[in-house]
């Protein structure tokens, strides 16, 4: 298959093939030096890259502009939205109309959900989401299943649990998608009123097993995918104090010894700090593979 991802827009990996997605893994292979020596590449020198996030973040957005920069290109970006004209009332659209002629592509983050598509159907230039409200992010999912792929050798047969938030989570519902793709378990562990979407759970079970735990049982996992409650996307931040849980050096034990444990980030509460030096702990691992992985989606983004 020719590069899939070529001049493209990355909003979700609904409708991404397989395919694709190892394409992305073995690209990112040969990119792993840029981590492990600091090495750079004269790839995309004179490609910019607008980074827009209006929304937090601290590795997608690090982990891009890295990528960016690591590949030769450069980055423009604001550390903070209020000091754009956002904050003078500029809509997402008028932004994007001003940046397009700035750069060659632009990640964007947004709380409202479609921000990225929207986004995209402005710019004449590929736009990658980089979260949009509770709704995808994913290029989170392309290296979650990079992280599982170089762990675990493949994705075929395994069992992945993910637990937490799958009603906020949009690194879920991303990985939902990406997973389908795969002959895997995915089992699903959440309070009862942070399930999974019902639509991504009929989309998915039309592809992949999925199994709904009653209780944290995971001792059937290869994978561990563990996410914080999403507290921003409640009425109530108190209410989501209530459905916090947590893994610890008792909880590992329980699990397969080659069991792997992620998260894609901040952690709250969810993973005590002392499962940080046991051997499945592979959250670490995980972020750092975002330069890797987006250095191959730039690269093939353009082309
Ligand atoms: C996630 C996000 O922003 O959706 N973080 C990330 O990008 N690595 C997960 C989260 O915020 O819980």
């Amino acid at each position: 298959m020719a590069d899939y991802w070529a001049g493209r827009d990355i909003l979700s990996t609904r409708d991404v093939p397989r395919e694709a997605i190892e394409q992305i893994w073995h690209k990112a292979k040969k990119y792993d030096d840029a981590v492990t020596h600091k090495k750079s590449y004269d790839k995309h020198s004179g490609k910019v890259l607008a980074s827009l996030f209006f929304e937090p973040s601290t590795r997608t957005q690090f982990s891009f502009q890295t990528a960016m920069q690591r590949l030769g290109g450069s980055i423009i970006a604001f550390s903070d939205a209020d000091t754009t004209s956002v904050s003078k009332g500029e809509t997402v659209y008028d932004t994007i109309r001003m940046v397009e002629s700035c750069a060659d592509v632009i990640v964007i983050r947004h709380s409202l959900e479609g921000a990225a598509r929207l986004a995209a159907d402005a710019a004449s230039i590929p736009v990658i989401n980089g979260g949009d409200g509770a709704n995808q992010h994913p290029t989170q999912a392309l290296l979650d299943t990079y992280t599982m792929f170089q762990k675990k050798g493949k994705l075929d047969g395994l069992t992945i649990s993910m637990i937490g938030d799958l009603k906020n989570g949009r690194t879920i519902h991303s990985l939902c998608y990406a997973l389908a793709n795969f002959d895997c378990t995915i089992e699903m562990w959440s309070p009862p009123q942070l399930k999974l979407p019902q639509i991504i759970l009929n989309d998915i079970s039309e592809k992949v097993k999925v199994v709904e735990l009653e209780s944290l049982d995971l001792s059937n996992s290869d994978v561990v995918y563990a996410t914080r409650i999403q507290k921003e996307r409640f009425d109530d931040p108190e209410e989501a104090e209530r459905y916090s849980y947590v893994i610890d050096a008792e909880s590992v034990r329980k699990m397969k010894d080659d069991a792997i444990i992620m998260h894609p980030f901040p952690r709250v509460d969810e993973i005590a700090t002392e499962v940080d030096s046991l051997p499945q702990a592979a959250y670490f691992a995980q972020e750092a593979n975002g330069i890797p992985v987006r250095m191959a989606i730039l690269d093939s983004v353009l082309g």
